[in-house]
């Protein structure tokens, strides 16, 4: 395989950061931006890393179907030039405990113990300790040392997820006043709060509950709640995915009682291009309400028609890394 060019131009804010988590509710399209972001990321000579939490490793069988791929803990080249792991418990943990014992062997048989494995799956917090602390790992080689990657894109697969991530510092907070625990506690948050290196991404879509549930998180994440979280991860993109286009211009719009009248056998098909059109409008104020509310750099991507492949993805990947932001004039708000 040649050799990939070393990182050429910083990727455009808010996606410049090494470390990048996106959270939103199920399917909003997390996946699929993150998988775009990492093919568009390597088109421009990166060496992105797109992390997928918990069992499901969802990103080969999206950018690279058919080819069978098995991605575990350890980074695979799903296609050129974009990387993938799957943190799952056992393997972060035996990961983390073994930085803990630093023998592996003992620390495997701490992982295999059927006792000790109830205990870490049920304990709380556990999940987002290890997987920090292989995340914190994964960021500690620079960017531009062989074999390190740039950007880590975290697929954080639901809201509660990355608000337990805030919340590990207070949870252990009196818990771990000293020692190698307190230590690595701080390193994650150090992670977790530092704005060179880590930024938060929201998804949403474009509809009424989605939304609102968006702007409730934001505001937990600020910390206006009370049950705001008190380590202040930076912020990124609000990203607004699948946003309906207008499927008629004002000129079409105007033709449609002239249509009707002229041809009665198309109603059914205006009052078809009218509920479409009515839909979009309705999204497009849905974008501008939260975008007021929420009150973080607004990328919209497009809904797209049919299966995502690999090639529509990279085209969403190149939408959010467009470079500087366009003023929408159809949204009245900066996108
Ligand atoms: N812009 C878009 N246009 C059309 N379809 C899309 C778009 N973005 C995502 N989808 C589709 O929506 C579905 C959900 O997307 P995706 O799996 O990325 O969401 P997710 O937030 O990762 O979901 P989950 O929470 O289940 O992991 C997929 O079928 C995907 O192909
Ligand atoms: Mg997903």
């Amino acid at each position: 395989m040649p050799a990939r060019p070393v990182l050429t131009e910083p990727l455009p804010a808010p996606f410049d950061r090494r470390v990048q988590l996106f959270t939103g509710k199920g399917g909003v399209g997390k996946t699929s931006v993150v998988a775009g972001l990492a093919m568009e990321a390597a088109r421009r000579g990166h060496r992105p890393l797109i992390v997928e939490l918990g069992h499901r490793a969802s990103v080969p069988g999206i950018l690279a179907p058919g080819r069978a791929l098995e991605v575990g803990y350890a980074p695979v080249e799903v296609v050129p030039g974009v990387f993938a792991m799957n943190m799952s418990l056992d393997d972060a943990l035996e990961d983390y405990i073994t930085a803990q014992v630093r023998v592996r062997r003992a620390a495997r048989a701490i992982t295999q113990s059927q006792a000790l494995r109830r205990f870490f799956h049920a304990a709380p917090a556990v999940n987002e300790v290890v997987t920090l602390h292989r995340l914190s790992r994964l960021a500690e080689a620079a960017p531009s040392a062989r074999g390190s990657f740039s950007p880590i894109l975290v697929d954080l697969d639901a809201t509660g997820h990355a608000l337990m991530f805030l919340e590990l510092p207070r949870v252990f907070e009196g818990l771990a006043s000293s020692g190698p625990l307190r230590t690595l506690l701080d390193g994650f948050s150090k992670l977790l709060r530092d704005e060179d290196t880590t930024v938060l991404h929201l998804v949403a879509l474009p509809l009424e509950l989605p939304a609102q549930e968006t702007h409730e998180l934001y505001e937990q994440l600020r910390g206006n709640t009370a049950t705001g979280v008190t380590a202040r991860v930076p912020l990124g993109a609000l990203i607004v995915n699948a946003v309906p286009d207008r499927p008629l211009t004002p000129e079409e719009l105007a033709l449609l009682p002239e249509l009707e009248a002229a041809a009665p056998a198309l109603r059914a098909d205006v009052a078809l291009a009218r509920g479409a059109q009515a839909a979009a409008e309705d999204a497009l104020r849905v974008v501008r309400e939260l975008a007021q509310r929420v009150p973080l750099p607004l990328r919209r991507l497009p809904r797209c028609e049919g299966a995502l492949g690999a090639d529509a993805l990279a085209r969403l990947g190149a939408r959010l890394l467009g470079g500087a932001p366009v003023n929408d004039e159809r949204l009245g708000v900066s996108a």
